[in-house]
């Protein structure tokens, strides 16, 4: 098993065969996860900060609950909006931090390249949880075992990612894992919300959404993400759902055994007809959430063996 990585700060750092070894033993975490007996150790004795500049309901409570069943000491530290305003108030977290010796730092900020900043600042692991537009890992690797159970591969498949690609980190994330993987992958969405250098990935453009569904085997849906826009990306939110927002009607464009996914927390009937998000035949957004806490599991585990190696190596240095 390969994961050559001191942190987990994006998708595109990431090798093919280490994306395999994280979903690997992310399946092996699912079974112990559906067992009454839920524990064992791979993080006792260490400690895990998460720190969320941004709201954050589902990620954190599932890094929280991957850590406390791998047996790490969990501190959530809820961070002011206001106090991030300059780049130095994070050097100075980072400071605050090294002094509280954690081993694992879970991090989610709203300004891209901020997770980057604070692990070059840090002694520990650090896994982004999401900075700005620009990563969020953890979700794509999720997306990818869900996909790999669902389908029984994670190649040569027709992936759409669907509605407001240009403000998620969630679509930059998964267009960089699904590409590694030799899929091939489709953004449908409106001009306002598809940045044309994201053609730059080997992704083919669709405004239309029937055209764009046409035959796939995935259809990926994404929040319109309110807070990050200011006005005029859509015409009004009825205007909105009748084009993009998926429905029965949309859906049948897909293969008939396409899965429907969305990374939630979700605005039914804006990009997701609520019967389609909850239709057990279609729908897996609730196995992306069961999928969440295993991969968290699997990337924190194997970057504390990291972690364990090289405090070890030092050891001997010394
Ligand atoms: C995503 C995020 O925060 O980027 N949500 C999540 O991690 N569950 C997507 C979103 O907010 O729409």
């Amino acid at each position: 098993m390969r994961f050559d990585h001191k942190h987990l700060l994006g998708i595109e750092p990431l090798r093919p065969e280490e994306i395999t070894t994280v979903l690997d033993l992310a399946d092996q975490y699912v079974d112990q996860n559906r067992r009454a007996q839920k524990h064992s150790d791979a993080l006792t004795g260490l400690t895990q900060i998460n720190m969320f500049f941004e709201n954050s309901t589902r990620t954190q409570a599932s890094f929280e609950i991957a850590g406390k069943r791998l047996g790490a000491d969990v501190m959530n530290m809820a961070m002011q909006a206001s106090s991030i305003k300059k780049g130095e108030t994070l050097i100075d977290t980072a400071m605050t931090l090294n002094a509280m010796h954690p081993d694992l730092l879970v991090v989610r900020h709203p300004h891209s390249g901020a997770v980057d900043l604070l692990a070059q600042k840090v002694n520990c692991a650090v896994l982004n949880a999401g900075d700005g537009r620009h990563e969020h890992p953890t979700q794509a690797l999720l997306d990818a075992l869900t996909i790999r159970r669902a389908k029984g591969r994670l190649h040569r498949l027709n992936i759409a990612i669907c509605g407001d690609i240009a403000h998620s980190r969630v679509a930059r994330s998964n267009l960089i894992l699904l590409g590694k993987m030799e899929n091939r992958v489709r953004l449908i969405g409106p001009p306002t919300l598809v940045p044309g250098n994201f053609a730059e990935f080997g992704a083919e453009i669709y405004e239309d959404m029937d055209e764009g569904l046409k035959g796939v085997d995935v259809v990926m849906m994404l929040r319109l993400q309110k807070e990050r826009m200011d006005g005029g990306f859509i015409p009004s939110e009825r205007e909105y759902y009748h084009r993009y927002g998926l429905d029965a009607a949309k859906l049948a464009h897909a293969k008939d055994d396409a899965i429907v996914m969305h990374p939630g927390p979700m605005n039914r009937g804006v990009e997701i007809d609520g019967e389609i998000a909850d239709d057990i035949n279609r729908s897996v957004i609730q196995e992306q959430v069961e999928m969440g806490v295993a991969v968290r599991m699997a990337a924190m585990d194997l970057l504390a063996r990291n972690l364990r190696e090289t405090r070890a190596q030092q050891v001997m240095e010394a």
